[in-house]
Formats: structure tokens, C-alpha cells, sequence
């Protein structure tokens, strides 16, 4: 990083102290997680930003919707700061809230709303965790998404029983916990496309399914293939393959492991010296992991696949134009979740952090 622009984010930071806090998620720059007072997964930062109380400003290193859940925990006197305001997440956009109340009037009309319950991925919208308080549901994370499922299945009659899940945005992730954690088939989730009348379902097949997948995905983990997981074991002998569960089903059932990036950061630091590794997450984590590990081979699950291109948005200069701000007394890019929404989205995030584990 250009020397000046450091110079310049360390005199900021200082001038800021105990007022500011910097949440940095794992899929940061560098150049940004250098700054961060906390580092995490989504899961880790929401708890983060929460018992913090005394920061006047929550400089939030991530995107759009971890940003908002970091405004609807903390307190009305905290300002969350997103540094650059185009730092969205394409699998949070893919599901919008029209869309979503549509859906909901689709399961009423099959008759089967009363005996589902929703559950979202904490990558959604504010508007999408609002929906999901306001009709009983819970927020999940990849780290807990197992639980949040076991929750949610026994408010409708159990995993035994005939209750749903409705699972929105992130079709892999629901699908990978269900299938691999829960031990439903595959025969039992249904993908629902918004695009299409009635989601492209019957109300026979809304009636059979367990889980209702919304139709979306991660545009970086969507990328890696089961033919990435065969060109790496061929490629390097007693490779472990470990992968993100917003991976495909295919990739995560050819893989070794499968985790959240924190659970990849300490799969990383419990292995062995001289162990090969192919990690199937976003490049700014695997780089960094295989440069905190030289002892271990750490590679990338395909070469080809890149950064996540919104969190990488947030970068030296808009930390520094961030900060800088901050320290003037003017506040930039300030993220406000409107109260309603805040009160119901709240009521389905503080569910989460009260599920076991
Ligand atoms: P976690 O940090 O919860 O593993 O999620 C990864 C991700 O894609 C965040 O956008
Ligand atoms: Fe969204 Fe995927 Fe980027 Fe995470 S890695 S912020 S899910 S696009």
C-alpha cells in the first residue's frame, strides 16, 4: 500500500480511539484488515458490533447487509459506517422483499404457510430478517445454520414430521445443511424461482417438499466445481479439501470439509506442518491463510476463481476517507435500518444469538 495513505490511516486511527471501533470480515483487503480492531465471520462481527456499546462510531469492513445488522444490535446513539456505500452482496440482492411476500402468499395459497417457518441466511436484506421476525422465524449463519434448522423443523413438528423450512437466499447453503447435517434428501428440498409463476411450483410438489430452497447463490462459492475438487486431488497427493457451504451440493459432497471461514481459519490452524490443503473460499482469506501457514501447502481450489468484487470495494482509500471524516466531525455513509424493520429484524437476530451453541 502506498506509504502516505498508511501514514495517513494510522494518524486517523488514532485521533479516533476508544470512539471508533473497525470490524473487519475475513473477505477483506489486506491493506483493510490491518486497520481492524476485530476480525470474523459474519456470525462473529454481529456479536461483535452488539457488545460494544461504548463506540460512538462502528466502522463496519464488509458489505451492505452486515453493515445493517450491525445498526439494528447496536444502540440508537451508535452510528454504523459503511466505508464504501457500493460494498452490496449480489446473493443478499437476489432476494427482494416483494419478492418475498409474493412467495409468502404462494405457501398460503398451497395451504402450507401455517406449517412453515422461515429462516434467512444473515446474507439478506434488513427488509428479508424483518419478514423472517415478523412471521416467527430465525437468522442463520453458516456456523449455526444446522441449529437454526433443528430449531426451526421442531416449532413445526420436527425433522419426523411433514413441517417446512422456508430458506432464503442462499439455495447451497440450505440445501448442504439439510442434506449433509440433517439427514433429509434431496428429494425433500424444492428450489423456489421468483422469476417464475408460482415459483415454478405446484402446490403438490410446495405440499411434499421439507425445505423450500429461494433461488440464489454466492456468485464467488457458486464458481468451484466437483471438477475442481478432482484437478486438485490429481494435481497434489493427500491434498485435504476443505470449502465453504455456499458451495454447490456437488462440491461440498466431493470435498473433505466443509465450514464457515471461521471454521476454515482454525481447520488452518490445527493442521499438521507439512500438509497440503485446497481451501474453496473467496482469495483475499486464501492468500492470507497461506501466507500465516508457510509450513503447511495451501492452495487455491481453482485458479481461476477471484475475489468477491463488492467486499474487496472497501479499500485503503475509503477507510482512510472513512476515518478521516469521522475524526473531522462529519459522518459519511452512515447505514440506518428504518425502526419497523429494525424492531422485527431484531426480534429474528436476537432468536439467532439465543439458539444453542
Ligand atoms: P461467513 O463469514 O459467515 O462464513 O460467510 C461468508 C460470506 O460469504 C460472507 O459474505
Ligand atoms: Fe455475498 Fe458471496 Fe461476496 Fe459473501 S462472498 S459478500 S455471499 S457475493
Amino acid at each position: 500500500s502506498d506509504p502516505d495513505l498508511v501514514e495517513r490511516a494510522r494518524a486517523a486511527r488514532a485521533a479516533l480511539g476508544d470512539r471508533a471501533f473497525v470490524l473487519g470480515h475475513h473477505y477483506q483487503r489486506d491493506e483493510v484488515i490491518a486497520f481492524a480492531d476485530v476480525t470474523g465471520d459474519s456470525f462473529k462481527l454481529a456479536r461483535e458490533a452488539a457488545a460494544r456499546p461504548d463506540a460512538e462510531f462502528v466502522i463496519f469492513c464488509g458489505v451492505h447487509f452486515m453493515a445493517e445488522s450491525a445498526d439494528i444490535l447496536t444502540s440508537n446513539s451508535q452510528q454504523v459506517v459503511l466505508p464504501d456505500l457500493a460494498a452490496g452482496c449480489s446473493m443478499a440482492d437476489m432476494a427482494a422483499i416483494d419478492q418475498v411476500e409474493d412467495a409468502w402468499d404462494v405457501l398460503v395459497d398451497a395451504g402450507v404457510a401455517e406449517d412453515t417457518v422461515p429462516v434467512t441466511y444473515m446474507n439478506s436484506t434488513a427488509a428479508i430478517k424483518a419478514f423472517t421476525g415478523r412471521h416467527g422465524g430465525t437468522v442463520c449463519t453458516s456456523s449455526n445454520a444446522h441449529v437454526a434448522l433443528r430449531w426451526a423443523f421442531d416449532k413445526v413438528g420436527g425433522l419426523d414430521g411433514t413441517g417446512k423450512v422456508l430458506f432464503m437466499p442462499d439455495q447451497h447453503l440450505g440445501r448442504n445443511t439439510a442434506v449433509l447435517q440433517l439427514g433429509l434428501s434431496l428429494d425433500d428440498c424444492v428450489v423456489f424461482d421468483p422469476r417464475k409463476p408460482n415459483g415454478g411450483l405446484t402446490a403438490q410438489q410446495l405440499k411434499d417438499a421439507r425445505m423450500i430452497l429461494w433461488r440464489g447463490h454466492c456468485s464467488v462459492h457458486g464458481r468451484f466445481s466437483a471438477r475442481n475438487v478432482t484437478d486438485i486431488r490429481a494435481a497434489v497427493p493427500d491434498v485435504t479439501v476443505l470449502v465453504h457451504p455456499e458451495c454447490k451440493h456437488e462440491v461440498v459432497t466431493a470435498a473433505d470439509m466443509v465450514g464457515s471461514t471461521e471454521y476454515i481459519i482454525k481447520a488452518l490452524d490445527a493442521a499438521e506442518p507439512g500438509t497440503s490443503w485446497a481451501v474453496g473460499t473467496e482469495l483475499n482469506l486464501v492468500r492470507r491463510l497461506a501466507n500465516a501457514h508457510p509450513d503447511k501447502q495451501v492452495h487455491y481450489l481453482d485458479s481461476t476463481v477471484c475475489f468477491c468484487s463488492t467486499m474487496n470495494r472497501i479499500d485503503l482509500p475509503h477507510l482512510v476517507w472513512a476515518m478521516e471524516s469521522l475524526a473531522a466531525g462529519r459522518v459519511p455513509n452512515r447505514i440506518v435500518v428504518d425502526a419497523d424493520d429494525a424492531h422485527w429484524a431484531r426480534v429474528a437476530l436476537d432468536q439467532m444469538l439465543a439458539l444453542p451453541g
